[in-house]
Parts: C-alpha cells; structure tokens; sequence
C-alpha cells in the first residue's frame, strides 16, 4: 500500500514536470518579425495582415531574417456560450486558421496577442481564467508566436503596475504551463512593462520579456527606454532575451539618423526586433535601415550576449557587444544635438572587460574593422583616430577576425 501510495507520488510528480516548462529550445536568437499595434493599433484585419506577409517576402524582409508576422489587440470580440474566444468576424471573415495557413504558406510564422487579465489593454476579453482553452485554440490555429500584456490583471486596474512579482510570475506561468500542455512550440512573449522585474523570473517562464513602457515615435522616448536597458545584460541569452519595446523605425516621427541609430542600438541589445511600420509603403531608406545584413548579423550572433555600456560620457556612449569567434561589436553613441569628434583607441576598445563577465584581451593586429552602415573596412595601421559622429547618431563597428 505505502508502496504504491510512493509510486503514484512519483508518477505525478514526473508528470506534473512535463508540463511545468516552457518549450526550450525556441528563440535560440531574438525573433525577428512584424506587429501590427505601433503603426495601426486597433485597425487591424485579414486583408491588412495578409498584404503584410505578401509583402514580407517581396520586399526582401523575409530574406533578411524577419519571420513572425503578429496581431496584436483588437483581433477578438467575446466569448462563445464554450467560453471559446471569438474572432472579429467582420474583419477577419475566414477566421485565424485560414490566416495563419496562408502566413504559413509564405514561409512564414503567425503571432497573436492576448493578455493575463481579464480584459486585454483596449478592453476585449483578455485569457485569465480561460488559459488552457485559449492555448489550445491558439495550436488549433497554428499560432507560433503569443503576445501576452498585462492590463487589468488584479481585475479592476487597467494598467496594474502595483501588483507583486509573485502575482505576475504565477500568472504568466499559468500561461506558460497551457501552452506547453496544447503541444504546439509558440514563443511566448511576456508584456509587463518591466513592472515585476520580469528579468528575475522569466527565464524559465517566457522567451522574451518587455523591460519598460511602451515605445513611443520620438527621440525622447528612445532614449528613456535604451537607459532603462543598462546593466539587465547578464539577464539574456539563447531562447530569454530581454525587449525593450518593438520597433518605430519608418513611422514617420524621428529622422532617418534617429531610425538608424534606434536599430542599431535595439541589435546592440540583443533586442527582439519586431518591426511596426508600414511595410507596404516603406521608403528606400527605411528599407535600408531594416534590412541592413551586417547590423542584423549582430543582434541575431548565436553567441547570445547583450551589449553593456562601457563608457558614459553623458551625451557620448561606448557601447560593446560579444560576438561568437571571438568577435566583437562596438557602437559609439552621440546623443547630443552637435557633432562630435571623437578620439577612439580601436586596441583599448579590443581589451576592455565588463562587469559581468570576463573576456579575453585580443590584439589588433588580429582583426580587420569594419564599419557597419558605411559598409568598408577602416584602416587600423594608427589604432587611434579621430571620428565625428552626427547629431543623434551612431558609428558601428565589428571587429573581424583576420
Ligand atoms: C500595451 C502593450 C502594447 C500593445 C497595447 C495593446 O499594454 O504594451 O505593446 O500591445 O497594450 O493594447
């Protein structure tokens, strides 16, 4: 009896692990792809989502690398008398299975929004309560990507800022939990504006989780969000990547320098990049920005290591990122609203450590330069040179092996 009574404790225990993860071995690198909500919030729909994904692949997006197509809010109107979610049916006549189908027949993979409360952030009915249901509607589907935010989840509070870590930690599990449970891999995306320090628990909870408030279209806002970035880069890596918000770039309210910049910071960070723009209608030089091979090669590197900062000079930032073959990127950051010339010691840049981890001191002479928008090699025979950098802009650089 007591024998048994042991074997079945042993037996659920067992089981009750096999559903208490998250699928492993996805998002190996940040994912890359496109998000409705920064350019058309609410205004989204079968017809907008599917010339989204024709796009993808027209216009070389696909190609260089972006992959999940996603809907945010606004995609879902009630419950059935089941408790099934219901899809809008004026705006997506043929329901999400057709869609995602048809995303899928691109090459491409399907994302969907949902939130840990009861209501999603614009008021539609949100998963608590309902996760195993939803999740497994979601692999029904064939959703590979979920969005989960995080209104009105103590019930009564749009944005519920003050609940605890523990609150957050147990509900975005119990979301984690229903996915692994309907057997479909979806990267699971956590949205809690950074309230709960997701960075502490979400490793084994998520694959990615926001680190602070939504992004806005402007200057400003970038830079708050990229400072609330320093020091979490010991919290990143393979499948658990750190996101401070999805991309503005094209959206019409910073210049073309600040989109250059704001991507290239957000690949310094081994940030998600989930783009927000039109993509339809994209200009050259946004399309330039998005699809530029080399400065995605550092956000996506299989090594996995966020950026830190290494010098803050107040308007002027060093910025270095790890690259696997024992490589390295360097982003030179000049916020201010004047040109800066700047002295760089491209052999001190190659021997610094951070704080979190040691790195190997390598030698010059090893290492061709590149410069990553500029597209050339620098010559390094002087291993100090004087650079100017634009107003809100970056320089980047990656040390390649010889
Ligand atoms: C916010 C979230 C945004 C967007 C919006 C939709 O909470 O941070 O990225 O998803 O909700 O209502």
């Amino acid at each position: 009896m007591i024998k048994n009574i042991f074997l079945l404790i042993v037996a659920f225990s067992y089981c009750s692990n096999l559903s208490a993860q998250k699928f492993d071995d996805l998002a190996q690198t940040p994912p890359m792809g496109w998000n409705s909500w920064n350019k058309f919030g609410c205004d989204v729909s079968e017809k907008l989502i599917m010339e989204i994904a024709d796009e993808m692949v027209s216009s070389g997006m696909k190609a260089a690398g972006y992959e999940y197509v996603v809907i945010d809010d606004c995609w879902q109107v009630g419950r059935d008398e089941n408790g099934e979610i219901m899809v809008d049916e004026e705006r997506f006549p043929n329901g999400m299975k057709y869609l995602a189908d048809y995303i899928h027949s691109k090459g491409l993979k399907f994302g969907i929004y949902s939130c840990a409360g009861i209501y999603t952030c614009q008021g539609r009915p949100g998963g608590r309560g309902n996760e195993f249901q939803d999740a497994r509607t979601y692999a029904r589907w064939g959703v590979d990507y979920l969005k989960y935010d995080w209104c009105y989840a103590t019930g009564k509070d749009i944005k519920t800022a003050g609940s605890s870590q523990e609150h957050a930690k147990s509900s975005y599990t119990t979301m984690r939990d229903a996915i692994y449970a309907a057997g479909r891999p979806i990267v699971f995306s956590i949205c809690d504006w950074g309230f709960q320090q997701p960075w502490e628990w979400g490793k084994d909870v998520g694959h990615l989780w926001r680190t602070y408030w939504d992004i806005k279209d402007r200057w400003a806002s970038l830079l708050i969000i990229f400072d609330k970035q320093k020091g979490l880069e010991k919290y990143a890596g393979p499948g658990h990547w750190n996101d401070p918000d999805m991309l503005e770039v094209g959206n019409g309210g910073m210049t073309n320098e600040e989109y250059k910049t704001h991507f290239s910071l957000w690949c310094m960070l081994a940030a998600p990049l989930i783009t927000g723009n039109d993509i339809r209608t994209m200009s050259t030089e946004t399309k330039e920005i998005l699809t530029n091979k080399e400065i995605i090669a550092l956000d996506q590197d299989t090594l996995g290591k966020q950026g830190f900062c290494y010098r803050d000079n107040g308007d002027y930032e060093i910025w270095i990122k790890e690259l696997g073959n024992n490589e390295r990127a360097v982003c030179l950051l000049n916020r201010s609203d004047e040109i800066k010339n700047v002295q760089v010691d491209f052999d001190v840049l190659l021997k610094v450590n951070s704080t979190y981890w040691k790195l190997k001191p390598y030698k010059l002479e090893d290492y061709k330069v590149r410069d990553l928008w500029e597209h050339k090699e620098l010559n390094t025979e002087k291993s100090t040179q004087y650079i100017d950098i634009t107003p809100h802009s970056v320089k980047v650089f990656r040390y390649i092996k010889k």
